[in-house]
């Protein structure tokens, strides 16, 4: 008995500390594209949607949010895992208000990239867009908290940007336009510029904290392997070396920012490595397959192309790294997120 008691004093005692240590990070506010959109999308006239059966069939209450995924994204792991909330709010949902939102809110549009071309190619919010909603929602916790409460609050927050796939993979290599004008060293350079003067403006407002997305190993997804199918099907390594290269940019502007600007702590939440894992060694992290997505066929299905009624859908996403033909599973996401506490967000997590 006293034994026990003991443990329950001990066991309190740390939960209160873990309390205190997660209450360094008040808000978790999230600028990006379908690699983190909660339901943005939904409420803008654009082809890119999934709000729709069977997306959402493992999150709660088998209800799709226009979340790219069968659950939950990356970002929904990553307020969990800092003790604020199960799921991240879109902005742009009429269903949220500010008692939800003063935790932290999410301005990402499936579709979206850096340049200002690639959100124009399917007319989602640009990345410029969703800063001007973040200064809107700047006002609005001003007012739910009063000035000094949400400066606070702004100032400990979690900054998550998580972008950059689809400005190769839906502007440079598939329409014409940034290809004539740029070399892809070109091209990823001036991505970084801008991906550089958003975390400048970001800090600009008052940001501090913030976490920078690499690339995953884009050439490995399902949609990919399929345009490869002629040649194996195997992953397109171009695209994975483009991926690897403007991660290792994207390092570097870390580095140098940090050393620019001062009180900022920047990290690069990098998921290339973790997710080249899982693609090569599916059965040692439990899943089954880590070529066809689990969506219809697994070659091309997304968006309004993942069909309820497709025969061919599998029934346990958990078995599959890719939902649809160009996202991850819930369980991937899961995996994704863990990795990244791990090895760059932890230092938000300690006073
Ligand atoms: C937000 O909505 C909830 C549930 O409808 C309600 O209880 C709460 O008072 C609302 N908060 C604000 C700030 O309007
Ligand atoms: C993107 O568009 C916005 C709004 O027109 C503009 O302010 C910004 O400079 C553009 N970004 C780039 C890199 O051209
Ligand atoms: C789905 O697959 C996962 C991973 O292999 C497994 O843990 C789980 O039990 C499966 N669920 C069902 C309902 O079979």
């Amino acid at each position: 008995m006293a034994h026990k008691a003991i443990c329950g004093v001990v066991l309190a005692n740390l939960l209160l500390q873990l309390q205190i240590v997660f209450a360094k990070v008040p808000a978790v506010i999230v600028f990006g594209d379908s690699s983190v959109d909660t339901g943005n999308n939904n409420q803008i006239a654009t082809v890119v949607k999934s709000n729709f059966k069977p997306y959402g069939r493992d999150y709660y209450g088998g209800q799709p949010t226009g979340r790219f995924s069968n659950g939950r994204v990356y970002t929904d792991f990553i307020a969990e895992a800092f003790g604020i909330k199960l799921t991240m709010p879109a902005y742009l949902d009429p269903a949220h208000n500010m008692t939800d939102m003063a935790t932290g809110v999410c301005f990402a549009s499936a579709g979206t990239g850096y340049d200002n071309a690639t959100s124009d190619v399917l007319s989602v919010i640009p990345l410029w867009k969703q800063l001007e909603y973040y200064k809107k929602y700047q006002e609005e916790l001003n007012d739910y908290l009063g000035q000094e409460k949400a400066e606070t609050v702004l100032r400990e927050a979690l900054y998550i940007i998580s972008l950059g796939t689809n400005d190769f993979l839906e502007n440079y290599y598939a329409v014409p336009g940034r290809s004539s004008e740029y070399s892809v060293e070109e091209y990823q350079n001036f991505l970084a510029g801008i991906a550089g003067g958003f975390i400048k403006a970001l800090y600009g407002l008052g940001a501090r904290k913030v976490s920078l997305g690499g690339l995953p190993p884009m050439g490995c997804l399902p949609l990919e392997r399929t345009r490869n199918l002629l040649f194996g099907g195997g992953c397109i390594e171009e695209y994975n070396n483009v991926a690897e290269e403007f991660n290792v940019e994207l390092q570097g502007l870390v580095s140098k920012l940090n050393n620019q600007i001062s009180g900022i702590q920047l990290v690069l939440s990098d998921p290339y490595d973790i997710l080249l894992d899982i693609i090569q060694n599916p059965e040692s992290f439990g899943f089954t397959n880590a070529k066809e997505s689990c969506c219809g066929s697994g070659y091309f299905e997304m968006g309004y192309l993942c069909d309820k009624n497709n025969p061919f859908t599998c029934p346990n996403a958990s078995k599959y790294v890719f939902w649809d033909s160009f996202h991850p599973t819930e369980r991937t996401n899961g995996i994704v997120a863990d990795h990244v506490m791990r090895t760059s967000l932890a230092g938000f997590l300690v006073p």
